[in-house]
């Protein structure tokens, strides 16, 4: 399978964002091409992981096929043959679809990224260490790095054009979007979280958090869109390991983030684009991270049909 960077196919390019190419498909759909591009600490890298998209988009179809019945979501196809036949102008293009392409309802997408923490770990341990809150919000205290929370708290962040993501109180949000849709987010975000950690702990993983987005389509319907619990969105652990009061180790993009510390602290890097660029080994073991993950969490081996 070829390893991609960016997308050019014949439709009109709505947006692109650190990993996705976003095309329109009419009025009322979208195509989400998800490329081999990754980023760290905000950062794009110049060089693409061999199967990365592929494997977030099977993970996320993996998962929209799991929650039928859970909550309405946006996934038409994750299919390239399938998807070919409902948007013709693609023929020809079947290779820059395998396994990374998924033909989606389209939405207008509320601006707020619903967190679901049922762990204490990454900036909600870092907030309540320094002043036992999450969000803002009091929790109890004596609480260890990496405990389980019960109940698992929803924990909304504002979706910021550049830069970090920034924690906001439900009231922010309720502000934002009103008491009935931010019921209505918080309830499907609680729902489609238990349904996963349900599933993953038979699959001997835990999902310490996760990020959902949503948004609305033209017949007034809330929609579960985007991607889904995959190692981009989601923070996952080996449940034969886990043992709260430090950190866990996490099967995502470790072996780059530490890469990239070191050039950091060796003064190679100031923190800002352009990246340094990545050795061989950096990229393969990544590479190696998300194929894994993808067998971890789906209990089978990703195969993409050419
Ligand atoms: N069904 C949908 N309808 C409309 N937009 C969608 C849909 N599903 C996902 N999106 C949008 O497509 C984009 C996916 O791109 P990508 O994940 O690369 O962005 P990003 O760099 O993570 O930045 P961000 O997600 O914060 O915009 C997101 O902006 C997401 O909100
Ligand atoms: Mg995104």
């Amino acid at each position: 399978m070829t390893t991609m960077l960016a997308s050019d196919l014949p439709l009109p390019r709505i947006g692109r964002g650190k990993v996705r190419d976003i095309y329109a498909v009419g009025d009322d759909r979208v195509l989400l091409l998800t490329t081999d591009r990754i980023s760290a600490f905000d950062v794009v890298m110049a060089e693409t992981i061999p199967m990365k998209g592929a494997v977030l988009t099977q993970v996320s179809a993996w998962w929209f096929r799991q929650l039928e019945g859970v909550v309405p979501h946006h996934m038409i196809s994750a299919d390239a043959d399938e998807i070919i036949k409902e948007v013709p102008a693609l023929q020809g293009h079947r290779a820059s679809l395998a396994g990374r392409a998924m033909l989606c309802r389209r939405t207008t997408v509320f601006p707020i990224e619903c967190v679901i923490r049922g762990y204490l770990s990454g900036s909600a341990w870092k907030e309540y260490a320094a002043q036992g809150t999450l969000a803002g919000e009091t929790l109890a205290p004596g609480l260890t790095e990496s405990a389980k929370l019960e109940p698992a708290i929803f924990s909304p962040a504002t979706k910021a054009e550049t830069g970090h993501d920034e924690n906001i109180t439900i009231g922010r949000m309720r502000e934002t979007l009103g008491d009935e849709v931010t019921y209505s987010l918080e309830s499907m975000s609680r729902a489609v979280y238990t349904r996963g950690e349900t599933i993953s702990r038979g699959q001997g993983i835990i999902i310490a958090d996760t990020k959902f987005e949503f948004g609305r389509d033209d017949d007034g319907r809330i929609l579960l869109i985007d991607e889904v619990m995959t190692p981009d969105s989601s923070r996952f652990w080996a449940a034969d390991v886990y043992a709260p009061g430090r950190p866990q180790p996490s099967f995502d993009k470790q072996p780059l983030r530490d890469y990239l510390d070191i050039e950091r602290r060796a003064g190679r890097w100031n923190g800002d684009a352009p990246p340094p660029a990545l050795p061989g080994n950096v990229v393969d073991a990544t590479s190696k991270r998300y194929l894994e993950a993808y067998r971890l969490i789906t209990g089978a081996d990703l195969e993409i049909g050419r």
